[in-house]
């Protein structure tokens, strides 16, 4: 299975957002990864649904829409409306492609907001920052369509990957594994040329890619070519 990458925006020039999501797009990007956040769950503010729509009106691909903030429950229909998901009615869910990943470190009755993200139409995503166990989000592997694992304090971009990633992703995917979930695990964090045949082979399947795609050393394209070939090693040499 093809690892996906998913490009982050922090670090992107956000005075010529919809240039830089055509970029990414053109370069074969697989989602789009949006941070938000509120000054609250983590210090930065970044932005809200408006932005979301903004993006939305520009691209088809899906939507990853990472929820640092307090009490997501509170906006999770704002962020799908804006995503374009419609609620699943009685039917298969109408958008599976849009992703709203909220933490547990956020989330008191997890395995609730879970399946709020469901019934939108959404695929639901979990997220756990660097010092969170596996086993705070046990009661939800089997609903989460995604479990995102933090491979730096969140809130900025380009910060080194934390060495202790590597193995959280191994037990992540062994235990996965063990329940016959091939759910995917998103590295989010601190992934650059150099470690993402080593994230891919620990287990994620989707990489969040932020300052190794927006940087002033190379192209969009010319960085998103350099993640794809890494990766492409990864494959040949499992
Ligand atoms: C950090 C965000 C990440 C970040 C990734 O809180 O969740 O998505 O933007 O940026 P890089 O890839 O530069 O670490
Ligand atoms: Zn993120």
């Amino acid at each position: 299975m093809t690892t996906k990458i998913a490009p982050s925006f922090l670090t992107a020039d956000l005075a010529r957002l919809a240039d830089e999501v055509r970029a990414v797009e053109q370069a074969g990007a697989d989602y789009l990864h949006l941070d938000v956040m509120d000054g609250h769950f983590v210090p930065p503010i970044s932005f809200g649904p408006i932005v979301v729509e903004a993006i939305r009106r520009v691209t088809t691909l899906p939507l990853d829409i990472h929820l640092m903030i307090e009490q997501p429950e509170r906006q999770l229909e704002a962020f799908a409306q804006a995503a374009g998901a419609k609620p699943a009615e009685g039917g298969p869910a109408a958008n599976t492609d849009t992703i709203l990943t909220v933490h547990v470190e956020a989330c008191p009755d997890l395995p609730a907001v879970v399946q709020q993200i469901k019934a939108l139409g959404c695929r639901a995503g979990v997220g756990l920052s660097p010092n969170t166990p596996i086993s705070a989000i046990e009661s939800v592997l089997d609903a989460a369509g995604q479990v995102l694992v933090m491979g730096v304090q969140p809130g900025w971009g380009g910060q080194a990957l934390i060495p202790a990633t590597l193995p959280k992703l191994r037990d992540l995917r062994a235990l996965l594994s063990e329940r016959g979930l091939a759910t995917d695990i998103e590295i989010d964090g601190g992934v650059k040329v150099d470690n993402a045949a080593s994230c891919a082979q620990a287990g994620a399947s989707v990489l969040v890619a932020g300052s190794v795609i927006f940087n002033d050393a190379a192209s969009v394209a010319d960085n998103m070519a350099a993640l794809r070939n890494a990766l492409a090693a990864a494959h040949a040499n499992p």
